[in-house]
């Protein structure tokens, strides 16, 4: 995404203005394609809310006598559109009393669009292709899709996706998710957005934005639950706003907020009980161990306790601490970490690994301390940085190679907002299966040590001043390990031009930096703490990304001169 994207999507932001009268009188929508979930959910969801659930098509089913298959044939679709918008207009005037499953269809007339952006709350459920094709291949009763059910729920989600995006308040993916955890999540959304009506406080009300008038630009919330094993999950909240659910995520008993941040991060938050700010220094000097003790003894002078909990509001260095210090406090309270950079958004503060530096080197200390949540307001990233966004872009990069085949829409074809969240999937996956980085959390290096080395050869070379930031190395380091791949036979060269194709897309540089020196980058990849026996690299092939021991430093060298552009 260009700086130009970051530019509309800020137009688009500020055109959501936000409402603060009627929630109780609202009811809950669920749309999304056949074969979603949108029933599991809104019964599960009316339960917990106190509601009662209504399926449409069976409303209508109740109301005509016909089953739907019958109006289609009597009727045509036309005709079943028209009970579909009466039927539609009759469940919302029941209001707060209701959570309505619409048919997957429900989307398509305008009349039906224009009534669900007039009123409810309306949810947005999703799910992965090949997961869809799963989940109706079960069902007998939908003609539509015999025979090429695949090519059919393509077909339909590619025809219908921009008319959901136009309606929703909120989005959610399910496949993989443990659907009570995503249930917790939003009736906890939903109840606090309840709670503050009426209310004094008027903060953003993102789960009640007025849409635009023709849905362009809208960008529901979206929520992502990461699932970890032992039945723990945590919500991840992407979107314009996303900051002003802060609230309805902290959890019960929690007392009192120690809110971590750095001068210049303008982002203010309420976590809606008794909260300090604690303020910490810019820069990576602020991740190392005299800080975490100065921020402790902080937190016990102000009386924090084993219940309470930290957010740290910031990118990579404020997370990183901040879930250091909850990690030790008491020997461990809650942490929610809200990202302001697009690194912390889509790498740092998911995943839960969290440490400070020694003068020995990074991260030498640390732990894995889960989140309770992670906030990724895109709002955040309007007033980060040029250099640091295009940081981020470098990470962003990468994860165009790391999704599943198949799985979830390319990278390319999304806004910010929901690549963000496609980001935050892909790593919450890789975590999932590999929480303690035993093996396939490797793969999450990818670009990574050619990035390193040439950090580490800026800085030496710069006595300690970065000549180039992180993601602009993972970017070189992206092309390189294409190069690398090609060489080694695992790949061909469309692939390494579609490597090309995304760096230069972001508008960052896919060769060596001037005056690169290629034999010390091959000693630093030798250096490098993830290459503890010889040569790793991470690198693409026929089974996807993996780990891949190089035994030939010869190839390592080749590579390199052939993009180091001073030669
Ligand atoms: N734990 C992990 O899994 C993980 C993964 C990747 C990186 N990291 C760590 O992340 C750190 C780098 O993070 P980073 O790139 O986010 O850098 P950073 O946290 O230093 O932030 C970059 C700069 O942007 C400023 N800033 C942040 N948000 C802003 C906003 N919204 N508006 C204006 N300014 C803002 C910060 O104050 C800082 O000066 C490194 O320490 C790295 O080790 C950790």
């Amino acid at each position: 995404m260009t700086q130009d994207a970051q530019d509309q999507e800020s137009s688009h932001q500020s055109d959501s203005t936000h409402q603060s009268a009627g929630w109780q009188d609202r009811c809950i929508v669920i749309v999304g394609m056949t074969g979603v979930g949108k029933s599991t959910i809104g019964t599960h969801l009316a339960r917990e809310l106190d509601r009662k659930f209504v399926d449409l098509d069976q409303y209508i089913v109740d109301n005509t006598g016909r089953a739907v298959s019958q109006i289609f044939t009597e009727k045509g679709e036309a005709g079943f559109r028209q009970l579909e918008a009466k039927a539609l207009a009759e469940c919302l005037a029941l209001g707060a009393d209701v959570v309505v499953s619409t048919g997957g269809g429900a989307v398509i007339t305008e009349e039906n669009r224009t009534l669900l952006t007039q009123g409810p709350l309306v949810l947005w459920l999703q799910a992965d292709l090949d997961d869809l094709v799963h989940r109706t291949s079960h069902e007998a009763e939908r003609p539509l899709l015999a025979g090429n059910a695949r090519g059919v729920l393509q077909q339909l989600m590619s025809d219908r996706d921009d008319w959901y995006r136009q309606v929703a308040d909120l989005s959610i993916v399910t496949t993989g998710q443990h659907i009570p955890d995503v249930v917790k999540t939003l009736s906890s959304l939903i109840r606090t957005a309840d709670d503050r009506t009426g209310s004094e406080r008027e903060p953003g009300q993102v789960l009640m934005r007025q849409h635009d008038q023709d849905g362009a630009g809208h960008t529901p919330l979206i929520v992502e639950q990461v699932q970890l094993d032992h039945g723990r999950s945590y919500p991840v909240l992407v979107g314009p706003g996303a900051r002003q659910e802060l609230a309805a995520l902290i959890p019960d008993g929690v007392r009192r907020v120690a809110l971590l941040t750095q001068q210049g991060i303008d982002v203010a938050v309420d976590p809606g009980v008794d909260h300090q700010v604690f303020m910490v220094e810019t820069g990576e000097r602020a991740k190392r161990m005299s800080v975490v003790e100065d921020l402790a003894r902080s937190f016990a002078q102000w009386g924090m306790t084993r219940d309470d909990l930290v957010v740290a509001v910031g990118g990579g260095v404020v997370t990183d601490l901040g879930g250091f210090v909850a990690s030790t406090y008491h020997r461990g309270i809650k942490v929610i970490h809200v990202a302001t950079t697009l690194l912390g958004q889509i790498d740092a503060a998911i995943g839960g690994k969290c440490g400070v530096n020694l003068p020995e080197g990074k991260n030498l200390v640390g732990a894995f301390w889960q989140p309770t949540a992670v906030i990724c307001d895109t709002e955040t990233l309007l007033t980060l940085p040029s250099r640091e966004y295009r940081s981020g872009l470098g990470e962003l990069a990468k994860y165009h190679f790391l999704g599943e085949p198949g799985q979830g829409q390319p990278l390319d074809e999304l806004g910010l907002a929901e690549r963000v969240a496609a980001c935050v999937r892909i790593k919450a996956d890789v975590v999932a299966a590999d929480e303690r980085e035993g093996g396939r959390r490797a793969i999450l290096n990818y670009g990574h040590t050619l990035g390193h080395a040439l950090e580490t050869a800026s800085a030496e070379r710069d006595q300690g001043v970065y000549g180039i930031r992180h993601g602009e190395g993972v970017a070189i380091g992206l092309v390189y390990a294409a190069e690398l791949a090609k060489a080694l036979g695992r790949i061909d060269q469309a692939r390494v031009d579609e490597h090309r194709r995304v760096v230069q897309g972001y508008e960052l540089s896919t060769a060596l930096p001037e005056g690169s020196d290629c034999e010390a980058l091959v000693q630093l990849f030798k250096r490098d703490k993830k290459a503890a026996r010889g040569i790793t690299f991470v690198l693409d092939g026929p089974n996807g990304v993996e780990p891949v021991g190089i035994q030939d430093e010869g190839v390592l060298l080749d590579c390199l001169h052939r993009m180091n552009k001073s030669e």
